[in-house]
């Protein structure tokens, strides 16, 4: 079978990164994060004290970041390893922020779809299916409740030793939720051609074997 693109949007701790990495793994497929790309934004702009609402300082910063993925998919801000130091709920919330501004987008954008030029990518985002890749051959809507993914981003959160709490866990995810699908550039939402998978009772295998078949299904 030829190469295609493979498109996952939903929402935080849906399980779309975790499902992308096991899809490319059987496909031997490569794994794009999008939201990695936004979380160093966040990261730099902290680091930095870039007042991101002034758009001719978040542009001028956008003009040089350089975010970077290894083969073995560790991430790089300005060459630095920063996988874990993007994790933190304070990360999450402000990659949330920043990905609102036009700026920010249309850059990360640019770079995201220049990697996935030559197909044989699994991209997970928000965006990815409407705007990214609004050609990928195969587009998926992935969601759960939010008690689940909470759960999920606990579990995450403990296996790389960072300590959570289950409540503010909920009302992070009901707010970035919020954020995301209320913005005015690329707000979540569904493909019109993508198919929804409500990860919430399924396990992983279920949810990629659903997916391999969708893939399947198509040739
Ligand atoms: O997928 P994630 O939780 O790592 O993403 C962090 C934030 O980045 C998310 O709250 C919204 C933003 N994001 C986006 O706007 N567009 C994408 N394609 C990916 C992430």
């Amino acid at each position: 079978m030829e190469d295609i693109n493979i498109a996952i949007d939903g929402p935080s701790a849906s399980g779309k990164s975790t499902i992308a990495k096991e899809l490319c793994h059987r496909l031997n497929y490569r794994h794009l994060d999008t939201g990695a790309m936004y979380r160093c934004v966040a990261l730099d702009v902290k680091r930095k004290g870039i007042n991101y609402e002034d758009e001719e300082e978040l542009a001028r910063e956008m003009n040089e970041i350089q975010i970077d993925f290894t083969p073995d998919e560790k991430v790089l801000l300005y060459g630095e390893d920063v996988s874990k130091l993007i994790r933190t709920d304070e990360i999450s919330m402000l990659a949330s922020t920043v990905s609102a501004y036009a700026v920010v987008r249309k850059k990360l954008v640019e770079l995201q779809q220049k990697i996935a030029e030559n197909k044989g990518y699994v991209m997970d985002g928000r965006d990815i299916g409407t705007v990214v890749l609004p050609d990928a051959e195969v587009k998926i809507f992935m969601t759960a409740s939010v008690e689940c993914r909470a759960r999920r981003r606990y579990e995450e959160n403990a296996r790389r030793g960072l300590e959570s709490n289950m409540r503010t866990l909920k009302k992070e995810i009901i707010e970035r939720d919020y954020q995301d699908t209320h913005r005015k550039n690329s707000p979540l939402r569904k493909a019109d051609d993508a198919v929804e998978i409500d990860t919430s009772n399924m396990s992983i295998i279920e949810v990629t074997d659903a997916i391999m078949e969708i893939i399947a299904s198509r040739e």
